[in-house]
């Protein structure tokens, strides 16, 4: 069936590049209808976004005729995902805030899809307080927001605002249509805990990585060897879950690419799920651009060569398995030398011995920034607690046994600091 989206277009410089995404989501065979905010067609008119998307463009609240035609409630309904780009910050703020003063702004509040804003503005409007803190609400709501990029204004000024590239903004919606329908992530959840999770200040991090995307993997991966047996490892990726708990509260952007575990989604956090390590490899890369990424997943090392659609069977020889291992790629070693590395990038290190001195060569091997090394010896891995080591080129930070959403926490304090202190 073919995906449909709606884009607002909001009034910046920026809006003429709406006109490259129209035409790149049709290239991929995604139906888009377009609105467009009173400002924005300042930039773009009506006429070329029409004969792009083949539709009717729609710009007036009080339209008569196309409100008896289709009616606001059911446009704001009629796509699976509504996309906002360029958000400017004066959108950002009344969609923070629930006005709805216009077209764009109602159809926002009448939606019950899922919403991705691609902001772009100056970079003094984009750090201001003030949009910072409409992010996080926005986040807090629920809303994907993509990262503006760095680089030069139209305005001559110079930093953080540009509107992504219409190829990235591209691939970022045809992710989010690609996920499975997924319901309210907190429905399933006590009033209590949505509104803890919504107020909750007791991180020191709140807020801090807001507009950041945080890419984690977690958990072990299943290698098969025929269609009832697998390759596995003891990962529970409690480990994982809790840093992607503790980003998305810090107001990341969160993927979490998960192998086989029994575990619920955080709130907030896009999960995407994945049973071997290529396919782990692939919705990794899929879900890059990342500011940081923080591999904590078991990878197991070997697959089997091949696995037959059949059962294998016994021949009552006694001889060897007839299996043949070959290596999985590296995850976290292709990230580190990736075109597209993310700024940050954290691995973590399972030892049993030695574990300072194999961290260290870990991270020269890999291309990491940090090894979170941990002794696996005892029970860590299943277990609720973790004493963990921060390798970096810096040197090694010795932290006590913690309970895993509290190595969790610390992880990302550290993780928000470095980020900020790499943007300065
Ligand atoms: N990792 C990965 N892909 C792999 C193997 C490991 O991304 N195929 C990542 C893990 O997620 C972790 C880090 O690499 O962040 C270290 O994993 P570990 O298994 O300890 O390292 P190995 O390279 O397997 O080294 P060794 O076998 O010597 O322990």
């Amino acid at each position: 069936m073919t995906q449909r989206v709606l884009l607002i277009i909001s009034g910046g410089i920026a809006a003429y590049k709406a006109l490259e995404l129209v035409r790149l989501l049709r290239k991929r065979g995604i139906a888009v209808r377009a609105v467009l905010t009173q400002s924005a067609q300042q930039f773009v008119t009506p006429l070329s976004l029409g004969v792009l998307t083949e539709d009717h463009v729609f710009t007036q609240l009080f339209d008569l005729k196309d409100e008896q035609e289709i009616g606001h409630i059911q446009l704001s309904r009629q796509a699976d995902l509504v996309i906002v780009a360029p958000a400017t910050a004066n959108i950002l703020a009344k969609m923070a805030n629930g006005i709805a003063d216009d077209l764009a702004t109602t159809l926002l509040l009448a939606t019950d899809k899922p919403v991705l804003a691609v902001p772009a503005m100056n970079v003094r409007m984009w750090h201001h307080k003030a949009t910072q803190r409409n992010l996080e609400r926005l986040h807090a709501d629920g809303v994907h927001i993509m990262t503006p990029d760095d680089g030069a204004m139209a305005c001559g000024e110079f930093g953080k605002g540009r509107l992504p590239e219409p190829e990235a903004i591209a691939a970022e919606i045809e992710r989010l249509l690609a996920l499975p329908k997924a319901p309210d992530p907190l429905a399933d959840q006590p009033d209590f805990a949505r509104e803890a999770r919504l107020f909750s200040t007791s991180l020191e991090t709140d807020g801090a990585l807001v507009g950041k995307h945080i890419l984690i993997t977690a958990g072990p991966t299943h290698e098969p060897i025929d269609p009832v047996r697998y390759i596995a490892n003891r990962s529970s990726g409690k480990q994982g879950f809790a840093i992607a708990a503790a980003a998305a509260q810090a107001g990341a952007r969160v993927t979490l690419v998960a192998g086989p575990v029994h575990l619920p989604t955080p709130p907030g956090v896009t999960r995407v799920d994945v049973e071997t390590a290529r396919q782990m490899l692939a919705a990794v890369e899929a879900a890059l651009p990342a500011d940081a990424a923080i591999m904590v997943a078991a990878v197991a090392d070997w697959r089997t060569a091949d696995a037959p659609d059949q059962k294998i069977k016994k021949d009552g020889t006694g001889q060897p398995a007839p299996l043949a291992l070959v290596e999985n790629p590296d995850i976290l070693a292709t990230l580190g030398h990736h075109a597209n590395r993310p700024t940050l990038l954290v691995g973590f290190a399972a030892e049993t011995q030695h574990i300072a001195d194999h961290a260290q060569a870990k991270l020269a091997k890999k291309g990491a920034d940090w090894i979170v090394a941990n002794d696996v010896s005892g029970d860590v891995m299943g277990g609720d607690a973790n004493a963990v080591q921060i390798v970096t080129a810096a040197g090694i930070e010795s932290w006590s046994t913690l309970p895993k959403s509290k190595v969790a926490d610390k992880l990302i304090e550290k993780v928000a600091h470095a980020l900020a202190a790499l943007a300065d």
